[in-house]
């Protein structure tokens, strides 16, 4: 119950801060405040940008911007090994989610052994995207980037301040890749028959944790290392 309402309102408010900051951005510097006009014009833009989505054009858009992103981002094979990543997640994150929202007795049966399957796919695919990325976003790499930045792409309306976008892209990249590796750990540990049953309980809620933390990385590297 905790964690259903707990990883719910955090998902929702996330996304609900990166799109206004989004309409906000849009805004001139002058205009860029928290109040009830620019709210209401929130509102009207972000129900016409979901509106869109009943398209079916729109998300072949959407999959054709996905596509071109992991070519220019991923050269070669490497970029079956992002395909590969996105869509073993987009399974793990719905039927993990849906099933611990709306299913009392949770996860079990043909969609949890596919979500097994796809947690083995999605572990090879992040380590080698570990290996093949992590030295963009280690600290020191990180600084002299940002430091080039010319376009502050995050903007936090709270100190009126922008950020560059590498510092969130390097915060989401390590998060997702440290509750990615939780997740793989809490499953092997509870497979395991060394560990007794608080310990079986603990692993299962550190995997549930760890994949709200992963949730929320991934909709912050959505949006300041995808969406443009
Ligand atoms: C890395 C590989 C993964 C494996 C091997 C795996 C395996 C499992 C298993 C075996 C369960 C059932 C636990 C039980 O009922 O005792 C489970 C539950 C769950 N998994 Fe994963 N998982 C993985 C990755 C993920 C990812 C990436 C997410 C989400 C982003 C996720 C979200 C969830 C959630 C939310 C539950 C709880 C469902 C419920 O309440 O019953 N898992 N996972």
């Amino acid at each position: 119950m905790i964690f259903g309402i707990t990883s719910f309102l955090l998902i929702v408010a996330l996304n609900l801060r990166l799109t206004f900051g989004r309409y906000l951005r849009r805004l001139p510097e002058e205009k860029r405040k928290i109040n009830s006009e620019n709210f209401k014009g929130y509102i009207h833009w972000i129900v016409s940008w979901k509106k869109s989505f009943l398209k079916l054009e729109r998300w072949d858009r959407c999959l054709d911007y996905l596509i071109a992103w992991g070519q220019k981002n991923y050269p070669g094979w490497t970029v079956w090994v992002f395909y590969a990543l996105v869509l073993s997640y987009i399974y793990l994150a719905l039927s993990g989610f849906i099933f611990a929202w709306f299913v009392p007795r949770g996860l079990y049966g043909f969609p949890l052994l596919l979500h097994v399957a796809a947690g083995a796919l999605f572990a090879i695919c992040l380590t080698i995207i570990l290996f093949i990325k992590a030295r963009v976003y280690l600290p020191e790499k990180v600084e002299e980037e940002a430091s080039k930045e010319s376009d502050y792409g995050f903007y936090c309306p709270l100190l009126h301040k922008s950020f560059p976008r590498l510092y969130l892209q390097a915060v989401a990249f390590w998060v997702f890749v440290l509750a990615g590796f939780l997740l793989v750990a809490s499953t092997l540990g509870s497979m395991l028959p060394y560990f007794n049953f608080p310990a079986q309980i603990f692993f299962f809620h550190l995997h549930r944790w760890s994949a709200l933390a992963s949730v929320l990385a991934a909709c912050l590297a959505i949006d300041v290392m995808i969406v443009e």
